[in-house]
């Protein structure tokens, strides 16, 4: 299903209320939720684990997208996938083995995504597209919510090309805006992640602003 997706990042919810949060954004018109892992050595910032995403699991209705953000990934791959996770996405520049890695996220039971930082050309993926559900495309530098758009929008179309007929998502991920999504979404990108534009304005006992700001995007 190549229809425009957005998947709110509880990167920019209460950090106290996620449950409600996830519900609230859902019934707001959310289509994913998405959820970032972040470890304070892959990236500068840490946020929490599998227990969390457990805890999480059963207030999301839909399709529960985890960004791991933490190297190395594969002694916690088990621990994602139990957690409910639907789609569970490791950089490419987490480790080594990568290859491997998408292995066994899918050998655990979950959709198997690729994240490139925007340093990382298009062509890091070119081999791993027959173990992919999902390809991200990060358009920041990841760690934190609300920073700026990186211009990625010539690598989605290139990732478009190579990725056919495959039923493969791409995904953008960073300073997802009403100005930016359109650059990604006609360059071929059918996921947007959004933080801050989502969460921004609203609360879980004030929830109109996050359907306001998906639609906007
Ligand atoms: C960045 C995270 C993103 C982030 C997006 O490291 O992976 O998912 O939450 O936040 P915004 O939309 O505010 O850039
Ligand atoms: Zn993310």
């Amino acid at each position: 299903d190549r229809s425009l997706k957005i998947a709110p990042s509880i990167l920019s919810a209460d950090f106290a209320n996620f449950g409600a949060e996830c519900e609230a954004v859902e019934a707001q018109g959310a289509d994913w939720v998405h959820v970032d892992v972040m470890d304070g050595h892959f990236v500068p910032n840490i946020t929490f684990g599998p227990s969390t995403c457990k805890a999480i699991r059963p207030h999301i209705k839909g399709v529960m997208d985890v960004h791991l953000m933490i190297a190395p990934v594969d002694p916690y791959i088990e621990a994602f996938a139990e957690s409910g996770a639907d789609f569970i996405t490791a950089h490419v520049e987490a480790g080594p083995h990568i290859h491997r890695t998408l292995q066994a996220i899918r050998g655990a039971g979950a959709k198997a995504g690729v994240a490139l930082n925007p340093a990382t050309p298009a062509s890091a993926v070119e081999e791993l597209l027959d173990m992919v559900d999902l390809v991200c495309v990060m358009t920041v530098n990841p760690g934190f919510g609300g920073q700026s758009f990186i211009d990625m929008t010539a690598k989605v179309a290139k990732l478009r090309a190579m990725i056919g007929d495959r039923p493969i998502h791409i995904e953008i991920d960073g300073g997802v805006t009403p100005a930016t999504a359109p650059l990604v979404a006609n360059a071929g990108a059918d996921v947007l992640v959004a933080g801050s534009a989502v969460f921004g304005g609203g609360s879980v006992s004030n929830p109109a602003p996050y359907g306001e700001n998906i639609r906007a995007i």
